[in-house]
């Protein structure tokens, strides 16, 4: 396993995708992503590089998970930057192979008219503010895995129900990749990384924080139950009338239900909010109801 700093190959079109996955020493570990990385990515990265022999990144602003147009033409584009992250200077961890096609090569049809669907797990929390949403990623992450072959995938914990809902689909669909957690990346303030925090202004980035410190004061009642996680984390919310919040949940990890009042045991508190025009998304894995 390599980590000497030079420019990962770059390849853009399925027949060099093709070529140069052939050449990559197994196991082979894919890292999908949509750009603009940050340390987050490269803790992905990371933990790629200690889980196998050659290290994948794909770069693709998949149009199809997007629901408003405005969200994807403002999404960042940072490609020399990623590269350069990913060259694995600076000390960071580096890549073997960036696939980074255009949407013609990812659709060459235009959008596909047969998808994968995620169900009603992705009809919740995030899906029910973006219909179709994990459709779009689950469609191009498949196609992503076919078109890399991957041995391991990795995904942030920070989108919780996107990984939840690839774990399905890969057991599901009987895909054959092992799919990897890697913890949520955070700012010493808490903040959670997201490509999304470029749009923020030095205000809006300090009512952000209010979405890290809902789910540290939800996580510090957990011993008291799941109300007291709900209220503790609503009252901090409640404080920051700058951010407005779309939801904040406390559900079972794999069903995404609402965990009932007297529930014990692990669950994710997750919570949504507008920060000026950006929409940013956090959660905590808790214990519920577990003796301090
Ligand atoms: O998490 C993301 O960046 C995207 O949803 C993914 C997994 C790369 C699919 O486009």
């Amino acid at each position: 396993m390599s980590t000497t700093p030079s420019a990962p190959r770059l390849v853009r079109t399925r027949a060099d995708l093709a070529a140069a996955r052939a050449e990559l020493p197994g196991p082979v570990a894919v890292v999908m992503t949509m750009g603009a990385l940050h340390a987050g990515h490269a803790a992905l990265v990371a933990e790629a590089r200690r889980r196998a022999a050659s290290v994948v990144v794909t770069i693709f602003l998949n149009p199809l998970q997007f629901t408003a147009g405005a969200d994807l033409a403002r999404y960042p584009r940072t490609l020399d930057a990623d590269l350069e992250l990913l060259s694995g200077a600076g000390g960071g961890p580096a890549a073997d192979l960036v696939f980074a096609p255009s949407p013609d090569v990812v659709y060459p049809d235009g959008d596909p008219g047969v998808r994968v669907t995620a169900g009603a797990l992705g009809e919740v929390l995030e899906g029910a503010s973006r219909p179709g949403h994990f459709d779009g990623v689950l469609t191009v992450v498949a196609k992503l895995m076919h078109l890399v072959r991957p041995d391991v995938a990795l995904f942030g914990q920070k989108d919780a129900q996107q990984l939840l809902l690839v774990r399905r689909m890969v057991r599901d669909l009987d895909l054959g990749v092992e799919v990897v957690a890697v913890p949520t990346e955070r700012d010493p303030d808490g903040l959670a990384l997201s490509s999304r925090n470029a749009h923020l202004s030095p205000l809006d980035r300090e009512v952000a924080l209010v979405l890290s410190r809902a789910l540290r004061a939800g996580g510090a009642a957990a011993p008291e139950g799941a109300s007291a996680v709900r209220r503790a984390a609503r009252d901090v919310l409640q404080r920051e009338p700058l951010a407005r919040v779309d939801y904040l949940a406390l559900v079972d990890p794999e069903s995404l239900a609402d965990v009932p009042e007297h529930f014990r045991g692990p669950a994710t508190l997750a919570v949504a909010a507008h920060v000026g025009p950006t929409r940013l998304i956090d959660n905590l894995p808790v214990v519920v109801g577990a003796r301090r």
